[in-house]
């Protein structure tokens, strides 16, 4: 069986974490395949209430074999005190391995991660700093640590003298701060080495065997499409590669290997951090979502802004992506307004258009076009089928799927993992 990628198809924050948590059931292999602790993923279950950062979201089903691929960033600090958490409440991280080509998020990226936010003054992007940007800066400039580096004394203790110069060369010229010293860091990271070193190995082994025997693998991505580099709202962007084609990258498969592409909207629209948002609500119905749905920040209890569904966004996050089928979650938020709007296109200089534009400035000047929808009024959390929900639930979720060009498979009404319709077959 082939491998069947979740990714974000928004700005994040989707419920990409809901949606991993419930198909992880019908698994044997869970991957994350990119970004790194800057991403918050809300799990609800037996287990109690948990925020995952780098750990994926398959990790409370004991059969799952859960592997963070070489695409993530790892801050093996921040990974020690997950495992401690989930351990606290009884999950077991036996089943987690970590790639060994998985670059490591250092103390300086986060130093660095501050302060160049600091320097952007008026045009700071508002990212989480947690280091995520300038670990993959040192990776593709070729002087990073990679978690397979951590295993050995001297191979760490050199790729750090090399690192540590170019970065503390930044830190002092350029940013006038003190450096960091060699010996502490080598000391206190190398201890972590040991601490995960029955976990790090060559994961793209493991998950070559799984799909060559027959297993589920499921791709859990983070941030979403329009945080991507390529395909996001640059610059206000994550620095790794969200979108479906990062999965295949992310953890060390073909690209003919992805079987299923599920992209996860949420039934409205939410951004953490600076950068254009056409159906940003910055009124009482923006707050009323953000209040009802608590929106804020999973990993920066930022609140998110909040908005309505942006079809123009959706249909182009399904069109890079490919998705085969979408899951949208958080319906049960809308359950109260008497009118939701959909925008279906924008209005920029005069010309109406169908897809977004390249730019962060011209998307900021695009002012959205909106359909009005009737609000069911009523409470959707219990429905446990489609046929169901209200009629005029229905209608919005079938005028999203014309809207975005693709089928829903699943659809969450609440944050527990059992308040879900599943509409299509999985897998
Ligand atoms: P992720 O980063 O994509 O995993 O999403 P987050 O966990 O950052 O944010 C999604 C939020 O929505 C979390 O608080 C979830 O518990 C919550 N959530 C997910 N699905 C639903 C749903 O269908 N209804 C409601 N009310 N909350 C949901
Ligand atoms: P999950 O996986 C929402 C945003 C930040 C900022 C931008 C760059 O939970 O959906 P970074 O720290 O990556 O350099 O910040 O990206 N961002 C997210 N927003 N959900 C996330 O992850 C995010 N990860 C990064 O707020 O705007
Ligand atoms: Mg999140």
């Amino acid at each position: 069986m082939p491998a069947i990628a979740v990714v974000g198809a928004q700005w994040g924050d989707e419920g990409k974490g809901k949606v991993v948590d419930l198909l992880a059931e019908k698994v044997n292999m869970v991957v994350r395949y990119s970004g790194g602790n800057n991403a918050g993923h809300t799990v609800m279950n037996s287990y109690g209430q948990f925020t995952l950062h780098l750990v994926p979201s398959g990790i409370f089903h004991p059969q799952v074999i859960c592997v963070i691929g070489n695409g993530v960033v790892v801050d093996p600090k921040a990974l020690l005190q997950e495992l401690k958490d989930l351990q606290g409440h009884g999950v077991a991280s036996d089943n987690l391995h970590i790639s060994d080509r998985a670059h490591l998020i250092m103390p300086y990226h986060i130093l660095l991660d501050t302060l160049e936010e600091k320097a952007r003054g008026d045009s700071a992007l508002g990212t989480t700093q947690r280091g995520v940007g300038p670990a993959y800066v040192d990776k593709v400039a070729r002087r990073g640590i990679r978690s397979g580096d951590l295993l050995d004394k001297e191979i760490f203790r050199h790729r750090l003298s090399i690192a540590l110069d170019y970065n503390n060369t930044l830190l002092t010229k350029v940013y006038d701060v003190s450096p960091l010293s060699l010996e502490d860091i080598f000391e206190e990271y190398y201890r972590y080495g040991e601490q995960l070193a029955s976990h790090i190995e060559s994961t793209e082994l493991i998950i070559h065997e799984a799909l060559a025997n027959g297993k589920v693998v499921l791709l859990e991505g983070a941030q979403g499409t329009l945080l991507d580099p390529d395909f996001g709202t640059y610059p206000y962007v994550t620095s790794s590669t969200p979108v479906a084609a990062g999965a295949s990258v992310g953890c060390g498969i073909s690209p003919s290997q992805l079987q299923g592409i599920i992209g996860v909207y949420k039934a409205y629209t939410t951004r953490v951090g600076e950068g254009p948002m056409p159906t940003e609500l910055p009124d009482e119905t923006g707050e009323l979502i953000r209040e009802r749905a608590w929106e804020y920040g999973a990993t920066t209890g930022r609140p998110r802004r909040c908005g309505w569904f942006d079809a123009v966004l959706g249909r182009y996050s399904t069109q890079v992506n490919g998705f085969t089928s979408f899951a949208l979650t958080r319906l049960d938020v809308l359950d109260t307004l008497p009118q939701i709007k959909i925008c279906t296109s924008y209005e920029y200089n005069g010309v109406v258009l169908d897809y977004p534009p390249s730019t962060a400035d011209a998307l900021e000047k695009c002012e959205p076009i909106y359909e009005e929808l009737t609000g069911w009024q009523s409470s959707i959390r219990d429905i446990r089928s489609f046929k169901d929900l209200p009629a005029e639930a229905r209608f919005y979720v079938k005028r999203i799927e014309e809207l975005v060009d693709c089928s829903v498979n699943l659809i969450a009404v609440g944050p527990q993992r059992e308040e879900s319709i599943q509409v299509l077959p999985f897998p």
